[in-house]
């Protein structure tokens, strides 16, 4: 079981961090000096993955013009000896293979992945999701696709979160196998209390065989009226081996504006250009607050 592809669903219309993202996606908000996608897509590069479909929408353009060339950009540059500026923005381009398709109707995150069926054929393949940001050792899809390769399984990427957080997220039935690694027995999307099998919640990474494709194109709206990966997972769980990674990560979801504002506080004390300025004017700050 190799796992060479990864979908990135960013079609989502990003509603909690209007009004910025309203004709900017979210993926394409600067975490520092970079837009998040590409945080992303450096994740699932860092751990060999190949060909990239990012699922998009007609608002999301940007996105695929990020990833282009831009010759007259790249003119400029070079005649004006801004030879870091010019391999950045090189390097952006020839990150990954990368392909996209449009999910023609907002219909769910079940949906956006169900687009990816034709790109992905007959072979395992990682999910990141468009908003989740991960600062690790080891790349979290990396993580995911050593226990699935290991376990010949489906696998979802899970971290404990408190019993509030919990009502936003899915909650999963686990058994232990190992350290940090996970039988899944069942799962549920946003569980009332009484419906919480424990504080394990799934965040944004899978590593998935194509039978979720069957299972997804079959699948009725659940929460909120939308086709919910989480419920074609739960489908799949019952059918196939799935195991959770308990992952080493520190996780943003940048997707929201506090999970955006602490991803860019982190990111930016860790960047060689800011960190050190950013110390001391949080600590001067600090000092007036
Ligand atoms: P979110 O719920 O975090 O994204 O979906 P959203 O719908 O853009 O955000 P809000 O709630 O309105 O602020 C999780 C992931 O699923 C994708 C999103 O782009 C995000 O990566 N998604 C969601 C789709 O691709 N299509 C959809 O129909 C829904």
């Amino acid at each position: 079981m190799k796992v060479r592809k990864a979908v990135i669903p960013a079609a989502g219309l990003g509603t909690r961090m209007l009004p910025a993202t309203k004709t900017v996606p979210k993926e394409m908000l600067p975490l520092v000096d970079k837009p998040v996608i590409q945080y992303i897509i450096e994740e699932a590069v860092a751990a060999g993955i190949e060909d990239i479909l990012v699922v998009t929408n007609r608002a999301k353009s940007a996105m695929d013009d990020y990833f282009d060339y831009y010759p007259e950009l790249e003119e400029r540059l070079s005649r004006a000896g801004k030879e870091r500026e010019l391999s950045e923005v090189r390097r952006a381009a020839d990150l990954a293979n990368i392909f996209y398709v449009r999910q023609k109707e907002t219909k769910g995150l079940g949906h956006a992945i169900w687009r990816a069926k034709r790109f992905v054929g007959d072979e395992p393949f990682a999910v990141l999701l468009g908003d989740d940001i991960m600062r690790s050792q080891v790349p979290v899809i990396g993580q995911l696709i050593t226990a699935a390769e290991r376990y010949h399984a489906s696998c979802v990427g899970v971290q404990q979160v408190s019993t509030e957080a919990i009502a936003k997220y899915s909650s999963v039935k686990v058994q232990p196998l190992e350290e940090r690694i996970f039988q899944v027995e069942d799962m549920v999307e946003k569980p009332r209390p009484e419906e919480i099998f424990s504080n394990y919640a799934i965040l944004g990474r899978y590593v998935l065989t194509p039978h979720i494709f069957d299972i997804l194109e079959h699948l009725a709206p659940g929460y909120a009226g939308e086709i919910q990966l989480t419920d074609g997972l739960k489908a799949l769980c019952k059918q196939e081996k799935m195991v959770a990674v308990d992952f080493q990560a520190r996780r943003y979801d940048t997707g929201n504006l506090k999970g955006f504002l602490e991803a860019t506080i982190d990111f930016s004390l860790a960047h060689p250009e800011t960190g050190a300025w950013l110390r001391d004017y949080i600590k001067e700050k600090a000092q007036t607050l």
